[in-house]
């Protein structure tokens, strides 16, 4: 790859969690870059999270939907590095309504895929998930063990990362799969734990835990999958691998809960055990050394500081929550917790 510091980024669902905070992160590391975003908005798309680039020449925003053929071929055809984070994101959701996930995550990935095929594209990251190894009990996973997903939403995202592959594979495709772990940090949609059990911590509402909470994850801070991403984009060579990233923290969802109200000097009776999650799984592990040893990445967040920071965050931006969790929102979280 030519000279990163001044590419062309097409970033897909970009006015996301993760996203956003990529393109923040790109237009701080390398002046001279150019981004553009590709967001469909949908509920979980939200243009505040973009907001402090208003006016910024170097950056551009696209309101469209990656399995739109027509808006994608000329904004990929003006791109040296496409990063698809466009995807339906949310387990609970998969379960309830699994044809937005094939099509977002398998036939948006595909559209994208034809489009850089076409155009030649410098390099493409297909942002995966540590969830397509499905439930993982034993030894933490490595890139080479199966995918096993076992859910709508990994499946999806799974048929994302195979087809992403098989273009390298294929024809030759600059290709990079990551399959990094559950993130953390400021401005992740409400419904995804960390945030809700935040927010609803500060307005003392009770904490939703599925069952007995001893589900097992790896966490990592938004910004070290970021820089994880950077490591990756500034190596060569590294065409047509799947890296996982990893925080090397595991905590159970009761750990998580416990640090939350604890952060905030909430009581421990704001929690409330409530029906488990249909196929819920139980542990997911990932090893990272691949990525360590081939970029020299390491992650710069401990969990306690950067959990704790994460939550004063959400106290700090009620302004950007209370927005987020209001009108459907609240719909969609008293029919599926029944709280
Ligand atoms: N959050 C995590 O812990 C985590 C961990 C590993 C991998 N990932 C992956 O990282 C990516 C980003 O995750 P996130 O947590 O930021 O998700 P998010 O739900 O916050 O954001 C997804 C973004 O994609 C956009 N989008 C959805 N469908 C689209 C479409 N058809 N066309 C264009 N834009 C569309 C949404 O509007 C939204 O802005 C996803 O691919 C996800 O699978 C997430």
């Amino acid at each position: 790859m030519a000279d990163v510091s001044r590419a062309r980024f097409l970033v897909t669902g970009g006015a996301g969690f993760i996203g956003s905070h990529f393109v923040h992160d790109t237009l701080r590391r390398y002046p001279e870059a150019r981004v553009t975003v590709l967001d469909k908005l949908t509920y979980a798309g939200n243009l505040d999270n973009l907001a402090e680039l208003k006016g910024d020449s170097r950056f551009a925003f696209v309101r469209g939907d990656i399995c739109d053929r027509e808006i994608v071929r000329p904004l990929v055809g003006e791109s040296d590095i496409v990063v698809n984070f466009a995807a339906e994101t949310h387990v609970d959701r998969a379960i309830g309504d699994p044809g937005s996930f094939v099509q977002t995550d398998v036939y948006g990935a595909y559209i994208l895929l034809e489009a850089a095929r076409e155009a030649k594209t410098s390099r493409f990251l297909q942002i995966s998930t540590d969830e397509v190894y499905g439930e993982i009990l034993g030894d933490a996973a490595n890139e080479e063990a199966p995918l096993l997903p076992r859910n709508p939403y990994s499946a999806s995202k799974a048929g994302g990362d195979r087809l992403a592959y098989s273009y390298h594979a294929t024809y030759g495709m600059p290709v990079i799969v990551t399959r990094c772990s559950n993130n953390y940090g400021p401005r992740q949609h409400p419904e995804k734990l960390v945030p809700l059990f935040v927010t609803n911590a500060l307005d003392d509402a009770p904490l939703p835990v599925y069952g007995t909470g001893t589900n097992l994850r790896d966490w990592i801070h938004v910004r070290d999958h970021v820089s994880a991403l950077h490591a990756i984009i500034e190596t060569d060579g590294l065409d047509g691998h799947a890296f996982n990233i990893a925080g090397r923290n595991e905590k159970s969802v009761l750990e998580i809960t416990g640090g939350i109200l604890d952060a905030l000097g909430k009581p421990r009776d704001l929690v409330r055990h409530v029906k488990d999650r249909p196929g819920h799984d139980r542990r997911y592990a990932i090893d990272d050394s691949k990525l360590r040893r081939m970029t020299g990445w390491k992650p710069a967040h401990p969990f306690e500081s950067g959990l704790r920071e994460t939550v004063l965050w959400y106290r700090e931006n009620r302004d950007w929550w209370e927005k987020v969790k209001s009108g459907v929102f609240q719909d969609y979280y008293r029919k599926h917790y029944g709280l």
